[in-house]
């Protein structure tokens, strides 16, 4: 869509995966504090976005949408001005339906311009349309109506789409909102992570600047995948140019947590400017894959997966299946390790990949 947002995928944090509706405004101001101390807004994620459940239970009588007075007393306004005070954005979150999923606030149905007008009055820079509560209009039709809406309302306003993949959204999304769900809500776990990736895959054609495919917001950090499953988890987001939004506790979150999602060198493949969403490329037996994706500077980022949990395995990533010409030798750069690996390759490239892990590696001709 047209508003100039969303040239790489977007990062930051939103409240859902770990507070669900427990969310008020103390959270988010120390959330944003955090942001800044961990050094993760320096790392790139400048969004503090607020889920479900921010509204009060309904619209006032003249009909606006206003801010749940227990949880957000200073109100939506005074939290976009702290944000913004932290050179962050503030995002809000409503639903093309007449309640939003929760049912504990209104949805922005029937109110598209009133809303999106109210929005842009207190600074809010991003919007999470969701799909609950809707009436029998398609989805194409909901969806482009609160586009309009935030278009018209004189101020830039990320838009992204929560439909869950239903009507091929990912054939439509670009031309409305900035990112476009391809999948059900994510689970913390390491089937239910691969499961949203996977239907994520199968749209790879459509992303590009200024609108992503979303295959939901990530869980590292909140505790039921392991260390190795959490750096894959990240490095599929990573490779797929799926939005990096933050889903855990940034006020207490462990260096090892840390670690991960403020990795300069896998954060740079995700945000590169030519924008092509990596896929997957090549299945051998025993869930072992390659992911593949082009990178500005005729780089390519490749990774390694091994999905199998009970043994090491040797995985080889064909220069006809990444998509490199035969004779051309490149450097390899193990993006998690911050190592150039020794010596060249030519026609491929074979690792090592521990169970529930994986490898990525980003390879460049040479000579340049
Ligand atoms: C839906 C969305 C989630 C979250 C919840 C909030 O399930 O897909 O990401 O926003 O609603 O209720």
């Amino acid at each position: 869509v047209a508003n100039g947002l969303g040239r790489t995928p977007q990062m930051g944090w939103n409240s859902w995966n770990h507070f669900g509706c427990g969310i008020n405004e103390a959270l988010v101001r120390s959330t944003a504090d955090a942001l800044v101390a961990t050094g993760l807004a320096r790392a790139g994620y400048t969004y503090v976005n607020l889920d479900d459940c921010w509204a009060d239970y309904q619209r006032t009588k003249e009909g606006y949408l206003v801010a749940n007075p227990k949880t957000f007393p200073s109100g939506i306004k005074a939290l976009a001005d702290y944000v913004h005070s932290k050179g962050l954005k503030l995002g809000l979150y409503s639903s093309a339906g007449t309640r939003t999923c929760s049912d504990k606030m209104p949805g922005s149905l029937g109110h598209e311009d009133t809303d999106a007008k109210t929005f842009a009055s207190w600074g809010v820079d991003y919007l999470k349309y969701d799909n609950c509560y809707k009436d029998g209009t398609p989805e194409t039709v909901r969806f482009q109506r609160m586009s309009r809406a935030l278009m018209n309302s004189g101020r830039p306003i990320f838009y992204s789409l929560c439909e869950w993949g239903y009507m091929e959204v990912a054939k439509w999304g670009g031309a409305y909102g900035n990112s476009w769900r391809t999948t059900g809500d994510i689970v913390d776990t390491w089937s239910g992570m691969l499961a949203n990736i996977d239907r994520n895959d199968a749209y790879a054609r459509y992303a590009r600047p200024g609108g992503w495919n979303d295959p939901d917001m990530l869980e590292v950090g909140n505790g039921r995948m392991t260390y190795n499953e959490y750096v894959v988890h990240f490095s599929l987001w990573a490779i797929a140019k799926a939005p990096l939004i933050i889903g855990c506790d940034v006020t207490s979150v462990f260096r090892e947590t840390l670690g991960i999602l403020s990795n300069a060198e896998v954060i740079a493949i995700n945000q590169d400017r030519m924008g092509v969403q990596g896929s997957k490329v090549r299945t051998y037996g025993n869930g072992l894959e390659v992911w593949a994706g082009q990178l500005s500077g005729h780089r390519k980022a490749v990774l390694l997966l091994n999905r199998g949990a009970s043994r090491p395995a040797s995985i080889a990533a064909a220069w006809r299946d990444v998509g490199i010409r035969r004779r051309v030798t490149v450097e390899a750069r193990d993006v998690w390790k911050h190592e150039t690996l020794p010596g060249k390759f030519t026609g491929s490239l074979t690792a090592v990949v521990e169970p529930h892990s994986c490898k990525l590696f980003v390879l460049t001709p040479f000579p340049r």
